[in-house]
């Protein structure tokens, strides 16, 4: 049998001719993280949790992609890796009781008094609750909480839009460089898609329980099917949500670090890449069109309706 011998991590390690560098690291019992491969499907190298360093290679490499070879000297835990790791998935945790100075885990009764009516969290905390689901641990925990988020939130029907405004404002103000398009954060982009859709959710919940849902797109659908959302809006922000979604999916694919949602210029080889990489037949043009007729549309949606007046 064909084999070549290879270094990861200063070991010597022996594989059959055709392993990739992960599947090599797995046999030896050497730690690399990945979540698009699968030994059951063909390698699809999207994801890039499971770069490596490689000697002699200019950049970074996907181990999932890349065959061993004799002599090759591979690096699983060097910083510049753990660093370019880090963006790929980013976990944020500030939405929980008191942000960033709490404590990572709470009681049920710390939980409790601060998402209360008269506790501490401020509007949009609340407004994030739309989003909480129990996803593991004791079933019956998580369902009395998902319980009490519907007290708090979908009790009245109450959506603080002003709030909202004032939160979006501070967003863009603090968040996106002057300039750029952030395809999360800037006017018309997710962010304004996803909050209108949270305002008619909680608006509509305490009446219509269907649209209680974490899913955004589901939401949307919910809120159409129940008549909160006129047939036209429901298309616009469907066809918006979708795209933008797909949109900041490539980008995180094409930068390879989950925490730049910054478009590339438009004359530049990261857009086409971008404009490939969306299936769009390699044409920025379409890219910018279809970035332009979306954002200009969820824009005017934020402008202009009023899911506190629904
Ligand atoms: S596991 Fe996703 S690119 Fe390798």
């Amino acid at each position: 049998m064909d084999t070549v011998t290879l270094t990861i991590d200063g070991r010597p390690i022996t594989v059959v001719k055709g392993r990739t560098v992960l599947q090599a690291a797995i046999e030896a019992g050497i730690s690399v993280p990945y979540y698009c491969y699968h030994p059951g499907i063909s390698v699809d190298g999207s994801c890039r949790v499971c770069i490596v360093k490689i000697d002699k290679m200019p950049k970074l490499q996907t181990s999932c992609s890349t065959l061993c070879a004799d002599g090759m000297v591979v690096h699983t835990g060097e910083p510049e890796v753990v660093e370019a790791r880090a963006g790929v998935f980013e976990l944020d945790i500030r939405l929980r009781p008191h942000g960033q100075a709490g404590p990572l885990a709470s009681s049920l009764s710390a939980f409790s008094s601060y998402y209360q009516p008269d506790g501490l969290a401020w509007p949009f905390e609340r407004q994030a609750l739309v989003k909480l689901r129990a996803v593991a641990g004791c079933v019956a925990l998580g369902g009395r909480i998902e319980a009490l988020r519907d007290d708090w939130i979908y009790s009245d029907g109450e959506f603080d839009m002003a709030a909202m405004r004032a939160m979006r404002d501070r967003q863009v103000r603090q968040l996106v460089r002057a300039g750029t398009f952030n395809a999360k954060l800037s006017p018309g982009g997710l962010v304004d898609s996803e909050y209108l859709v949270q305002g008619w959710q909680l608006e509509s919940g305490h009446r219509h329980p269907e649209v209680r849902t974490t899913n955004t797109l589901e939401a949307v659908d919910r809120l159409h099917t129940v008549g909160v959302l006129a047939s036209q809006t429901w298309h616009t922000l469907r066809d918006a949500y979708v795209f933008q979604r797909c949109l900041i999916d490539a980008l995180r694919v094409v930068r390879g670090d989950a925490r730049d949602l910054t478009v590339p210029p438009r004359d530049s080889a990261e857009f086409v890449f971008l404009a490939r990489r969306l299936e769009l037949g390699g044409s920025p043009e379409g890219l910018a069109e279809l970035i332009e007729r979306h954002t200009s549309a969820v824009d005017a949606l934020a402008a202009n309706c009023d899911p506190s007046a629904a």
